[in-house]
């Protein structure tokens, strides 16, 4: 007798995103979600191993006669209920001390992001409160950010160190992401982003300079050493703070130490950084709410994933992304939630929702974009994404029949 994970029985709806082990939808193909219909009256039926993989899913009686010998640790009625993938968040930082609701109140009264940034704020401020924070007060902070994600349906998301900017603060993030990774039940692809602002006392250069030969060297010990497993690299690639000649170099040089480039580019200003990231293989590039139309060209040529991020073009009342350009252009669209004390949002849904409204996706396409498109953006959508077989078993289980 075989032992199985878990069996959902009789659902209404199984929404597989894609259903052809497509890593990742673009184009037109961004509206065609795969949807599996009970029908004639049929509830469906879906079995996790013991590896909590997808084994199989299909109609209530036909999974029934073949597992009748199974066991299931578990049984959820999903009668009248629709299950589809677990949302995969994209980008967030989420490891950070010291609250910024005064700066909101700048921001009402009519500061830009960069004014706030240049008083010494933002960024900056989150810095100062993050080095003095304990590791043991920051992962408390980290946990319940992520249990709040996962209240919201959220079941991979990325995490980015980038407010410490210096090695042992930013090592510090990293193994409170990596505590994250051990103990808490979501998935997380970690994010080394010692470059995300300029240090008070150093000029772009010598910051540069930092990241290059203390912090990767670092990190790459403790990665070897098998302390840290860092996923990603990233950088702010944005006027008056790291150039795109700056950028390239710290990002070619985490590629090289097998990290994959994953960046905010073209946010503020238009930076070229589209054009850059696609060639050197950005996998890919978040914001780009400035982005060039021949940045668009290139990473639709590459098939470099545009993570963009609803929220923080929303309350920094930024000009929206070009998202329906960079669809008809054949660039693989990614929703993130941006979650960081100036975008202070850690729920995909609501993350969905400003993405149709605000940048005029359909329904389709902000589903794929949260799903599978995000797992591509995260190197991991041959594992994540997708209801299909050998998946892992990330479900939602809605209780809405379709
Ligand atoms: O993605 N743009 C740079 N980084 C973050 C903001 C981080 C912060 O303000 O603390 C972003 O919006
Ligand atoms: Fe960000």
């Amino acid at each position: 007798m075989t032992q199985y994970k878990l069996l959902v029985k009789s659902a209404r709806q199984l929404v597989q995103v894609t259903d052809s082990g497509d890593r990742v939808l673009y184009g037109k193909h961004m509206q065609n979600v795969a949807v599996i219909d009970g029908r004639n009256g049929q509830g469906l039926s879906l079995v996790v191993n013991s590896d909590g993989l997808i084994a199989d899913f299909g109609e209530d009686d036909v999974i029934k006669a073949k597992y009748a010998d199974a066991t299931f640790d578990r049984t959820i009625d999903a009668t009248d209920k629709c299950v589809i993938p677990g949302f995969v968040d994209a980008h967030t930082h989420p490891v950070w001390a010291g609250d910024r609701v005064h700066e909101f109140a700048m921001k009402l009264a009519g500061a830009s992001y960069m004014d706030v940034h240049k008083a010494g704020g933002g960024i900056h401020f989150t810095v100062e409160h993050t080095r003095a924070a304990n590791e043991e007060a920051l992962y408390d902070l980290f946990k319940h950010r992520l249990e709040a994600m996962i209240r919201c349906g959220t079941t991979l998301v990325e995490c980015k160190s980038g407010y410490g900017l210096d090695v042992d603060t930013e090592v510090k993030m990293l193994t409170v992401i990596e505590r994250g990774k051990q103990e808490v039940n979501i998935d997380i692809s970690s994010t080394y982003c010692g470059a995300h602002a300029v240090p008070k006392n150093k000029s772009p250069d010598e910051a540069a300079k930092d990241v290059l030969e203390v912090q990767i060297p670092r990190i790459m010990e403790l990665m070897a050493a098998g302390t840290l497993h860092v996923d990603n690299i990233d950088v702010f690639c944005e006027n008056g703070v790291f150039d795109v000649t700056q950028s390239r170099d710290i990002l070619m040089a985490g590629k090289r130490a097998g990290l994959a480039i994953n960046f905010h580019g073209d946010e503020l200003h238009p930076m070229h950084s589209a054009e850059m990231g696609a060639e050197i293989g950005a996998l890919a590039i978040s914001h780009l709410e400035e982005v060039s139309e021949e940045g668009i060209a290139a990473m639709s040529k590459a098939r470099t994933v545009a993570v963009v991020l609803p929220t923080t073009a929303y309350i920094l009342r930024l000009k929206p992304p070009p998202v329906r350009r960079m669809i008809e252009a054949g660039v693989p669209v990614a929703l993130g939630s941006d979650f960081n004390p100036n975008a202070y949002c850690m729920s995909m849904p609501l993350v969905m929702h400003l993405a149709c409204v605000t940048l005029r996706m359909s329904m389709p396409e902000v589903l794929v974009a949260a799903t599978l498109n995000a797992a591509a953006a995260l190197g991991k959508a041959d594992t994540h994404g997708s209801i299909e077989k050998g998946k892992v078993a990330n479900l939602l289980v809605l209780d809405a029949p379709r």
